[in-house]
Formats: structure tokens, sequence, C-alpha cells
């Protein structure tokens, strides 16, 4: 089992938030993407940011390989959505919400290619040796004119054993720089709130457009 499966089912789902992240309201517009865009959610969870993607007339698919996640998702709406049994997942439909059941990194959603992708607790719930293909998989389901809003986490990587796993900017760098324009938006220090006892503890808001 997974150690996500592990951790769905113990409900040690201190990543998940209660409301929509105000990184959306704050850094979103400056994608300045049309509102019929649509975005991509890999590794989503049961992210109340997808109802704020649909809420702004976005087509929103979210990508997750948990059931409990997705169950919780459409519990938690007091919502029934239609269900599609595909080859290897399963399509999970609301309006224009779409979760799939289904690994990411051989998923092939419907609605692919996508104008634009959102990354929050993603990218740094993978190690970094599973991170080239994540960003492979993101370049495949993506347009070549397609943004990126991604909310990254970084501290000295041995000072805590993850997820999340310090995403540094070298890193960053290293995996996006051949094809997107990497601008970072914010960034904000956390040190001495993170609750986690580290020397150093920061978050960062990226957007990456497409060269
Ligand atoms: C840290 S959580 C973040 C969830 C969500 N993005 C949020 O902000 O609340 C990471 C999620 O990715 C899911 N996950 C991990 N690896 C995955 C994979 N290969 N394919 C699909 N989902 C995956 C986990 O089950 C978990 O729900």
């Amino acid at each position: 089992m997974s150690i996500w499966h592990q951790r769905w089912n113990a409900n040690q789902i201190g990543f998940h938030r209660l409301e929509a992240n105000p990184v959306l309201s704050e850094q979103w517009p400056k994608l300045s993407l049309p509102s019929d865009a649509k975005v991509l959610v890999p590794l989503c969870g049961k992210s109340l940011d997808l109802h704020w993607f649909h809420q702004q007339g976005h087509t929103v698919v979210g990508i997750e390989m948990v059931q409990k996640a997705i169950n919780q998702f459409f519990e938690d709406a007091s919502s029934v959505p239609t269900i599609k049994e595909m080859k290897d997942a399963k399509k999970y439909s609301l309006g224009k919400i779409h979760l799939y059941h289904a690994d990411f990194f051989d998923a092939e959603p419907d609605e692919a290619q996508f104008d634009a992708w959102y990354d929050r607790a993603a990218m740094v719930a993978l190690p970094s040796s599973m991170r080239p293909d994540y960003v492979k998989q993101l370049l495949n389901l993506t347009t070549r004119t397609s943004k990126g809003l991604m909310v990254t986490f970084d501290y000295p990587q041995e000072e805590m054993q993850g997820p999340p796993y310090a995403l540094p900017d070298s890193e960053i760098e290293a995996l996006f720089s051949e094809h997107f324009h990497i601008e970072r938006l914010q960034v904000t220090d956390l040190t001495h709130e993170d609750g986690r006892d580290l020397t150093r503890c920061t978050t960062s808001v990226f957007l990456l457009a497409r060269k």
C-alpha cells in the first residue's frame, strides 16, 4: 500500500485546506486565461480549489489515485457524480468538474490537452526521482501555449523526511527551464510559523509559461 493510501486511510490529511487557496484569487488572474480554458490539477486530493476553478467558468480535471479522496470530495459537496469506467481509470463528473481515479503518470483524461495547470502540494508530494516523469506527463497533457501556477515548499531536506519533499529553486530550474519561462510571483517565509522545527522554510508561487 502506498504512503498516500496509508495517509488517507488514517485520515492523516493535514495538507487538506477547508477553503480554496487564497493564492488563486491573488495570482491566477496573472495567467490571463479565458474563462472557458481547461485546467488540469494533478494529484488533486479532495481539494476545494477544484470548485474555485469551476466557479471561474473553467472545465477542471483532477487526477487522484486514492479512491477515498474522490469519494470524500463528492460527499463533502453533497453531490452525486456520474461515473464512467475507462481502461485504467474511473472518471467521476459533476458539471464541468471531472475527477479521474488514476495514477497521474499514466492517466489519459478525455479533456486533454489542457490550457493550464495548477500544482499545489503535488510536485512536493513526490521525491526528486519521480519529478522528471511528472514534468514529462505535464508536457504530454498540456498545449504548447499552456501556463501553470505552482506552489512550492522548500527547506533543508536533511532536517525532515518527506513528504512534503523540499523543492529548491535549482531543481525547478533544472526541471522546467528547457520548456517553460519561470517567474516567481510570491515567496513567504514560514520558518517560525510552520511548527516543524526547521531552520529554514519557505513557500513560493511560480508562474510557468511554455516557451
Ligand atoms: C499532499 S496531497 C495534495 C492534494 C491536493 N493537491 C491539495 O492541495 O490538497 C498529494 C495527493 O496526491 C495523491 N497522489 C500521490 N501520488 C499520486 C499519483 N501518482 N497519481 C495520482 N495521485 C497521486 C495523494 O493520494 C494525495 O491525495
